[in-house]
């Protein structure tokens, strides 16, 4: 009895270890790394339509859905999205024009009042892993960007390859492929400049969007837009790996990050590597040579559960230190955030690192989760203080 009870026991203890070195098997694999880091089939917005936006909540054209095409063939689904101030002054002329997908967004009274007005600015933005462009806390957060100003502060949404209706698989270099090609629509199509651009991103975005500004401030004239806001992001996939936990609770690899070599030996197998902290740093670093401005806001709250939020941190760290030729070690900027961070109590906790070029903060909130956050006034916050610093006459 008690024999068989051992026996039984083991077998199933070997099952769950057989099923976790399968299920460690299969991480090894690029197709299903993809999967698992983009959850680019889960889409959240089933059953509806992507390109009938007011069934997400929006008024009739708000939203153009159009397509923009990338250097390497593929197909984006874009949203460009009126703010609603903006809206409500070209609601007649607006609402009679035909709604749904456009092929010609050119042809549209809402791409003229973007490329006319020479004060209109605009968020691009880089949403998460999984959903589209509708999921989710996203279209509170559209409303949460341009709600400083929304008589002028456009936002244009994507969905990455091989997400929504965009074509294609996604991957490392197609993701940035794919964002390159929207800065380059907005900046050559749109005619908006670097300095009338703040960038937004969450999540997965937030890697997309380092990658890329990170490139372009490599560029001879370097672009850098007016500030970048990253909430909840990443340091890399490796550590992102080590400490996420599915909805919140199951820890996948936190086992094996336990055994240093094992993790190490998986690491090996990662393909999209994102290393966003080297990217930032890198990125700091390049316009502080360059004497180039730029602002950088990294927001998380604590209770986010699906990146613990000491991933902030983290980055604001190797920003900081990139921005000084001698560094800062992690304990010695540690040690300064306790003397000089600004306490708000229940809502968190500020920091603003200042050079002669650069503005880098660091918000950590108390409440606000993974996705939530993202509707919150302290987006509004964020995205206002660096439009109004590129151009102090820029006010509500
Ligand atoms: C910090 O900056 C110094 C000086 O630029 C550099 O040598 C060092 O590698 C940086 N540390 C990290 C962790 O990036």
């Amino acid at each position: 009895m008690v024999v068989a009870v051992v026996k039984y026991a083991s077998i199933s203890v070997a099952t769950v270890v057989g099923l976790y070195a399968v299920l460690l098997g299969l991480l090894t694999t690029s197709t299903f790394q993809s999967h698992v880091v983009y959850l680019h089939a889960i889409q959240m917005t089933w059953f509806k339509d992507l390109n009938v936006p007011e069934t997400f909540g929006f008024m009739r054209n708000q939203v153009t859905p159009f397509w923009i095409q990338t250097a390497d063939g593929e197909k984006l689904h874009a949203w460009h999205i009126l703010p609603v101030e903006l809206y409500r002054h070209n609601e007649p002329a607006l609402t009679s024009e035909p709604a749904g997908l456009i092929l010609d967004f050119t042809s549209r009274l809402a791409f003229r009042l973007l490329r006319d007005d020479p004060e209109a600015r605009l968020v691009l933005h880089f949403h998460g892993a999984g959903g589209t462009v509708a999921s989710g806390y996203r279209v509170p957060n559209y409303r949460a960007v341009s709600a400083g100003h929304p008589g002028k502060i456009h936002v244009l949404t994507f969905d990455y390859r091989g997400f929504g209706r965009s074509s294609g698989k996604p991957s490392e270099q197609g993701l940035v492929n794919d964002a390159l090609a929207v800065v380059d629509w907005v900046m050559n199509v749109a005619g908006i400049p670097a300095s009338r651009i703040v960038v937004f991103a969450q999540s997965m975005g937030t890697a997309v969007s380092v990658a890329v500004s990170n490139h372009l401030a490599q560029q001879s004239p370097p672009v850098v837009f007016a500030g970048t806001v990253l909430v909840a992001p990443f340091a890399d996939v490796a550590s992102l790996v080590a400490t996420y936990r599915v909805a919140g609770t199951i820890p996948i690899l936190s086992p094996v990050a336990c055994f240093p070599w094992l993790f190490k030996a998986l690491q090996h197998f990662i393909t999209d590597k994102w290393p966003s902290k080297d990217r930032l740093a890198h990125y700091v670093q390049t316009n502080e040579q360059n004497k180039q401005d730029y602002r950088l806001t990294i927001i998380h709250a604590k209770d986010d559960y699906d990146i613990p939020w000491t991933h902030t941190p983290v980055l604001f760290w190797h920003a900081v230190n990139a921005s000084m030729p001698m560094g800062v070690s992690q304990e010695e900027l540690e040690q300064k955030k306790a003397e000089e961070r600004r306490d708000l109590g229940a809502a968190g906790t500020s920091m603003e690192w200042k050079t002669e070029y650069g503005v880098i903060r660091e918000e950590i909130l108390e409440t606000g989760l993974h996705d939530v956050i993202m509707g919150f006034p302290i987006i509004t916050m964020a995205v206002m203080r660096f439009f109004e610093a590129a151009d102090p006459t820029f006010r509500c």
